[in-house]
């Protein structure tokens, strides 16, 4: 007798993913960026399709390719990422693994900023960029079933996380330790700290693929616990 294959649990639903960083232009050539490499959140939009999710991936400037199955857009700045990201819903699952610059230039300039003798530096004023994840998660019936954050920490990871969780309003926090010497950004591995209602659980240092699957299982099981 044949076993019938495992069905995908995530079938039907529909996800949308946030990675990689963004990029916010000072004039056509330069801009502030930071060291997000995308590996993560590109894993969790491949773990996710994986299990039969329908998987939106709204991406930052990487040098990754997108995951097999998994569909989405590429941009640049914070602006475009949320545009993108309201475009794709509405979703059941919205991950925000991007890290989102937290400011931009509030006024770049059409031309290149060029050196003149005897003059100072350019001085740069900055604007906050919108915050998606705290906008997603504002409670209302167009709001997706599971909003899940990151929380990129240096000091005291997990009680800054969990105050993270309360202040963007997010359903579950997944943090990391980004210390110096850590090696997660950009790095392949991962430790991660997930928050929710139902507490505080420490997971080990693993490969940012293994955590995406893990955290893709979990997902799946929310949905299975909570049907329909
Ligand atoms: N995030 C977002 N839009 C922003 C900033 C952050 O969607 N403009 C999301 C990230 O994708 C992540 C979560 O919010 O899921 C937390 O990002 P983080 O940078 O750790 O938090 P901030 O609220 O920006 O706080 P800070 O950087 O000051 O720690
Ligand atoms: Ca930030």
């Amino acid at each position: 007798q044949l076993l019938s294959p495992a069905p995908l649990p995530l079938i039907g639903r529909k996800a949308v993913v946030t990675a990689g960083p963004t990029h916010e232009p000072i004039d056509p050539v330069r801009f502030l960026g930071n060291r997000s490499s995308g590996l993560q959140g590109y894993a969790i939009a491949g773990a996710l399709s994986r299990l039969g999710a329908d998987v939106t991936l709204v991406s930052g400037p990487t040098s990754l390719e997108f995951p097999q199955g998994v569909h989405g857009a590429r941009v640049e700045t914070g602006e475009e990422m949320r545009s993108a990201t309201y475009a794709a819903l509405p979703a059941d699952i919205v991950v925000c693994a991007a890290a989102v610059a937290d400011w931009r230039v509030e006024h770049p300039t059409n031309s290149k900023i060029k050196k003149q003798a005897g003059q100072s530096p350019p001085v740069l004023t900055l604007v906050p960029n919108p915050d998606i994840l705290a906008e997603i998660s504002v409670v209302g019936p167009k709001r997706p079933r599971l909003v899940i954050g990151f929380a990129a920490e240096t000091d005291d990871v997990e009680a800054n996380a969990i105050a993270k969780r309360a202040r963007k309003g997010c359903d579950w926090i997944v943090a990391n330790d980004v210390s110096t010497g850590t090696n997660v950004m950009g790095g392949p591995e991962n430790r991660a700290i997930l928050i929710s209602d139902a507490g505080v659980e420490r997971w080990p240092l693993m490969l940012k693929d293994d955590l995406a699957s893990r955290l893709a299982e979990r997902i799946a099981k929310q949905f299975s616990d909570d049907a329909p």
